[in-house]
């Protein structure tokens, strides 16, 4: 191809931004006001218009003013762009105890500039034999810590791992905590367990389908982090489907 075209569609479709280019254009970060300053506490993925995607159990406050989302890099401390929140809405089902329905939509006051930020699509339903089969794998994008306890810092570059969907019967977990709408998902590689932990939640857990990157789940739990036989827990986001279409008033779904 013509190399001017070339060039052009970098900056233009391929998100540069002070150099940089963001490999996950729909990654987004949520804010918590503590004290007179905002910190860093869960991941979400941007899906189009005003709206955002994370865990339900990400947002405490549900007032919209202590709650900030920022984006723009790959690099937690180098995010740019911040955007205030209009409205908060938690699933209407979501269970504070035992974490069911745990997913929340955010609607944010300005929308994203969509030259550099493209949102993640949704899946469809024709999609849940290709998304959620048992051994596929997905891949988990998220600034969480990497002890296993949970206790160091946050990571500063975006991490990204492939994960495996695992059945119930793998893991040690009891059927009355994993119900229908979530799905596990884990892997090992040269003795280490890989996982998703603390700071991750809210952010995506997503296949990639015909050159598109589709939000199949949410981070949403663990017994700890990369505990044998208890892989995290992820929200189907599948599964609340109409729930979504109801809010964005947009397809909420996309067509493969
Ligand atoms: N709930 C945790 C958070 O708030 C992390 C969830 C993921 N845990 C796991 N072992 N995969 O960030």
């Amino acid at each position: 191809m013509d190399t001017i075209l070339n060039y052009c569609k970098k900056i233009i479709g391929g998100n540069i931004i002070n150099g940089n280019e963001l490999k996950y254009p729909f990654m987004a970060t949520i804010w918590y006001l503590d004290g007179d300053e905002f910190s860093f506490k869960c991941g979400a993925s941007y899906i189009g218009k005003n709206y955002f995607i994370t865990a339900a159990h990400c947002l405490k406050q549900r007032d919209p003013r202590m709650t900030i989302i920022r984006m723009g890099s790959n690099s937690l401390t180098n995010l740019q762009d911040i955007f205030r929140i209009k409205q908060i809405y938690i699933h209407p089902k979501f269970n504070r105890e035992n974490l069911k329905n745990d997913i929340a939509i955010i609607e944010t006051i300005t929308q994203p500039d969509n030259i550099k930020y493209n949102p993640v699509r949704l899946p469809c339903n024709h999609l849940i034999n290709i998304c959620y089969t048992i051994g596929s794998t997905v891949k988990v994008i998220g600034y969480g810590k990497e002890d296993k306890k949970g206790n160091k810092q946050y990571v500063d570059d975006l991490k990204e791992v492939d994960l495996k969907i695992k059945t119930l019967n793998d893991t040690k977990y009891t059927s009355n905590f994993i119900c229908s709408d979530v799905f596990l998902a884990g892997d090992e590689k040269d003795g280490v367990i890989l996982d998703s932990c603390t700071g991750d939640s809210g952010g995506p857990c997503m296949k990639k389908i015909k050159d598109n990157w589709v939000l199949v789940g949410v981070v949403s739990w663990g017994n700890g982090c990369s505990e044998a036989k208890f892989p995290g827990v992820y929200t189907k986001v599948l599964s609340y489907h109409n729930w979504i279409r109801d809010i964005c008033k947009f397809p909420a779904c996309s067509n493969h």
